[in-house]
């Protein structure tokens, strides 16, 4: 038989598709091509092969024709971490290895010249992709075993060479290889996780209830939220203890977080599972590839991906360059990111709260009244300052509030007693478990996800509500998008008040969150 069949997966954004990769050595014109929607990148696969596996003391069938066929045909095939299964397809087509050691194995890795496997970005997807296909055996780059493992029923083979693989493949003695170097990912940002539950709390912050209730109710139903305010009044600090408000990741979402991170190649190769909410925040210098996903060769998430189910934090969002700002839209309306590039295009998941923080001019010390004012910007700085924060981007957010800085007396007062973090995460806890019950045949969990139709057909607002909503939108205070932030937020404030329904206070409340408005004292018992 001249043919061996061995498989691999095909990366489309976050999703996997099983590749069969067959190799056919036959007579005729010396060389080795590869067929079926083969990207660019995969030329190089031919050289990098040929060479792995004459220094690793293989024989390569140099004296007649290769051919390579990656199937299904009709997907696109781009990557160096279809390496390895070509190169073993090859070798078993030349009887160097049996044809079923192939059999129900994914083979993921790229190769150096010199027959050691490297690291690639995907492996967590790739594996997900293969277990939900019958695939029963996964080998991968050592370093990315741990990660390959996270999925069950698969059975992973964690390998340093082309020569160990096939060994293993051939029921030989597997010989020693030099490690394999962890991939060079951008570890660019800290993604804190436990240690955020640890050193920042809630508590450190005196004051601010108005601030710290928007903060608990963007936490409990995943709503956007903008933060402004001058210079010092703890917006970043705010921003900074949002994560530890939210409970630990469901297995499901740590599964899925853990998927992006590893496309995004930046996986600790020990340690990889993601357990705690993530956050990130990306400088205003940002492009948008980072922020959004892009990137040379295969497609990366970016940061607004990798801060899924968590919190990605813009501060100074004016700053952000309009271009990015702008591409911001689609993802805090739909709760993903698709990047377009020639006739491909990728999906990732990007379901995190944005949160975006902005002073009231460049300066920060703007103060509309005159005699309290320091700020050195001109009008038109101003003006531009502010312009950014009126855009489609504000439509999008749910909540905007504003801070204003707590005096010294305040925030030195030993009588004072601030809630801790762990107290809030109890609430949100408890509001979000609400929510996935009332939703648990549904396609999301949080009422910041719930489509605005669904939620007037099937769990409207009490009509007292209902008009106070009507109203705002007929004064023009309130758009079509703003009346369904502010439906879901009533149902959040409801849930974190154990209510079965929200009532006309809640959506009071609601509205005031959206237009910015000082809230109730009323309103800021409630969440007690
Ligand atoms: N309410 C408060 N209670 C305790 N400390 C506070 C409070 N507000 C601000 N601080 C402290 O003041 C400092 C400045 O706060 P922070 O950096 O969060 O302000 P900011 O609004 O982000 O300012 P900027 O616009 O300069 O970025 C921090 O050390 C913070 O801990
Ligand atoms: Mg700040
Ligand atoms: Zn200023």
């Amino acid at each position: 038989m001249p043919f061996a069949t061995a498989y691999a997966v095909a990366l489309q954004g976050s999703l996997g598709h099983l590749i069969e990769v067959q190799a056919d050595v036959s007579a005729g014109m010396v060389g080795t091509s590869v067929v079926g929607r083969a990207d660019v990148s995969l030329n190089e696969a031919r050289d990098r092969c040929r060479m792995a596996v004459l220094n690793s003391q293989l024989s390569w069938p140099g004296t007649r024709r290769v051919t390579v066929l990656l199937s299904p045909a009709d997907l696109l095939k781009r990557g160096t971490h279809f390496d390895l299964a070509i190169a073993v397809s090859v070798l078993a087509a030349a009887d160097e290895l049996p044809r079923s050691a192939l059999a129900g194995t994914v083979l993921v890795g790229e190769l150096t010249l010199s027959g050691g496997l490297r690291a690639v970005p995907g492996v967590l997807p790739m594996a997900l992709a293969a277990a939900s296909r019958g695939i029963r055996r996964i080998v991968v780059p050592e370093p990315q075993a741990a990660e390959a493992a996270m999925v069950p029923g698969l059975e992973v083979l964690g390998m340093r060479s082309l020569a160990q693989v096939v060994a293993e493949l051939s029921g030989e003695n597997v010989p020693e290889a030099p490690p394999v170097v962890p991939m060079s990912g951008t570890r660019l940002l800290a993604w804190r996780g436990q240690d955020r539950l640890d050193d920042q709390d809630l508590a450190d912050l005196s004051g601010l209830l108005d601030a710290k209730f928007a903060v608990e109710v963007a936490a409990a139903g995943g709503h956007h939220l903008l933060l402004s305010g001058p210079k010092g009044s703890g917006k970043t600090t705010l921003a900074e203890r949002i994560p530890g408000l939210l409970p630990d990741l469901t297995p499901e979402e740590a599964l899925e977080l853990t998927a992006l991170h590893s496309l995004a190649g930046v996986l600790e190769p020990g340690d990889p599972r993601l357990l705690r909410p993530p956050y990130s925040a990306p400088h205003h210098d940002a492009s948008k590839a980072s922020l959004l996903g892009g990137g040379t060769g295969l497609v990366r998430p970016g940061e607004i991906s990798r801060a899924h189910c968590g919190v990605l934090f813009l501060d100074e969002f004016p700053l952000f360059r309009a271009d990015v700002i702008e591409a911001l839209r689609q993802p805090l309306e739909s709760g993903e990111v698709t990047i377009a590039r020639g006739h491909e295009s990728a999906t990732y998941p990007a379901r995190g709260m944005v949160v975006l923080a902005a002073n009231p001019c460049p300066c920060g010390k703007y103060h509309p009244s005159a005699g309290r004012s320091q700020c050195d910007c001109s009008e038109v700085a101003r003006r531009d300052y502010r312009r950014k924060l009126g855009g489609p981007v504000a439509d999008r957010v749910d909540i905007t509030r504003h801070l204003e800085p707590v005096g010294q007396h305040e925030m030195h007062d030993p009588l004072a007693v601030n809630e801790s973090s762990a107290e809030v995460r109890a609430r949100v806890t408890r509001a979000r478990e609400r929510q996935a019950e009332r939703y648990a045949e549904e396609a999301w969990r949080l009422n910041g996800q719930a489509p605005g139709p669904v939620l007037r057909e099937r769990w409207p607002l009490p009509d007292e509500g209902q008009r106070k909503v009507d109203d705002a939108l007929y004064q023009g205070q309130l758009s079509r998008r703003g009346a369904t932030r502010v439906h879901r937020m009533a149902w959040t404030i409801a849930d974190l008040a154990g209510l079965e329904a929200p009532g006309a206070a809640e959506v009071q409340t609601a509205l005031d969150l959206r237009l910015g408005r000082p809230l109730a004292a009323a309103a800021l018992q409630r969440a007690g």
